[in-house]
């Protein structure tokens, strides 16, 4: 299959009366655009995830917040609608707190811009990681769909596989909504890099079978001393790997850094519908698990690699990319 790149602007972009996105929810089978044409329909597209990923719905946000700005609308309404529409992935707040000076379309698409720009950094930085002929287990989805366009996890990820370092990625599946079978090995797909989807319950015996090198995933937010919050799954992945020597390095962008977080008890935890697991029987479904820091192998931001202790080696602000 001919290698095809994840333009910024299919992921998410503002046109003149719409927020447009590719629907995330009808990937891989159908690359089908949704035009946002109102806040509330863009708050319903985050908390049904047809966009998602930290940095990715923060931009959306960014879009929005413009959108009802040159309509005149009620910004403070629009910025407590976007910013309640999910609640770990700081990267919501951060953007629209960005925009609140300047609520303009130039900036959203700066800040679009810049976000993509901190990831490519990312992936530069991250390559020391990997070793010759990786064998890289991600989960969830950390690729272009869910940063605005390239990737964090995924982004490291592709910037190894370009250095030729990567010989294979386990893709785990990702359960309820499969953000790993639907899109991470989409997006693999079309980066023609070597991938197998496997069950989420599978990656221990993996790593059991010497078959994993390392762990790499994106974050939601990540508290000041290094405890970090991403897909539900991630934590289990942590401590499977911590238990057969690997390590787990997490790739985010310094907007996905909540310093007012001391630390994971902090952060706030997703809990979606229950049905989106089973109709039949009672349910919980956290989005979200929280990865104490000491499970944690290396943090890599746009700045570079950071290692523990977080609370002393991690930036405190969001850096400026120009
Ligand atoms: O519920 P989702 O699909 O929005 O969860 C996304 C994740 O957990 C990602 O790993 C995280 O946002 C990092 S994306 C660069």
């Amino acid at each position: 299959m001919a290698r095809r790149e994840l333009e910024p602007h299919r992921v998410v972009r503002l046109e003149e009366d719409a927020v447009v996105l590719l629907d995330q929810r009808r990937l891989p089978d159908e690359e089908v655009e949704l035009r946002c044409t109102s806040v509330a329909q863009l708050v319903d597209a985050i908390r049904t995830l047809a966009i998602r990923g930290a940095p990715s719905i923060g931009i959306a946000a960014a879009y929005g917040l413009a959108l009802a700005s040159e309509r005149g609308e009620d910004l403070d309404l629009a910025y407590a609608g976007l910013v309640g529409s999910r609640p770990t992935a700081v990267n919501l707040r951060w953007a629209l707190d960005a925009m609140r000076a300047e609520p303009t379309r130039e900036r959203a698409e700066e800040l679009h811009a810049e976000e993509v720009e901190r990831c490519r950094r990312m992936g530069a930085h991250a390559v020391e990681l990997f070793p010759e002929g990786a064998r890289v287990l991600t989960h969830c989805n950390a690729g272009g769909l869910a940063t605005g366009g390239y990737g964090s996890a995924l982004g490291a990820i592709r910037a190894a596989a370009a250095a030729g370092r990567v010989a294979h990625v386990w893709v785990g599946e990702t359960r309820p909504l499969l953000q790993g079978s639907r899109l991470t090995a989409w997006e693999l797909e079309q980066l023609g890099i070597p991938h197998a989807v496997i069950a989420d319950s599978a990656a221990a015996s993996f790593m059991a079978r010497d078959e994993v090198d390392l762990v790499v995933t994106g974050a939601d937010r990540i508290a000041a001393n290094g405890d970090t919050a991403n897909k539900i799954g991630t934590y289990g992945l942590a401590v499977a790997a911590t238990y057969h020597g690997l390590p787990l390095v997490v790739v985010a962008p310094t907007s996905t850094l909540d310093p007012a977080a001391a630390d994971g008890a902090d952060i706030p935890i997703e809990e979606r519908d229950p049905g989106e697991l089973t109709t039949r029987f009672a349910a919980r479904n956290p989005a979200f698990d929280v990865t104490p820091a000491h499970l944690v192998a290396a943090i890599v931001t746009e700045i570079g690699v950071h290692r523990a202790p977080y609370a002393t080696t991690l930036p405190r602000a969001t850096a400026v990319v120009q």
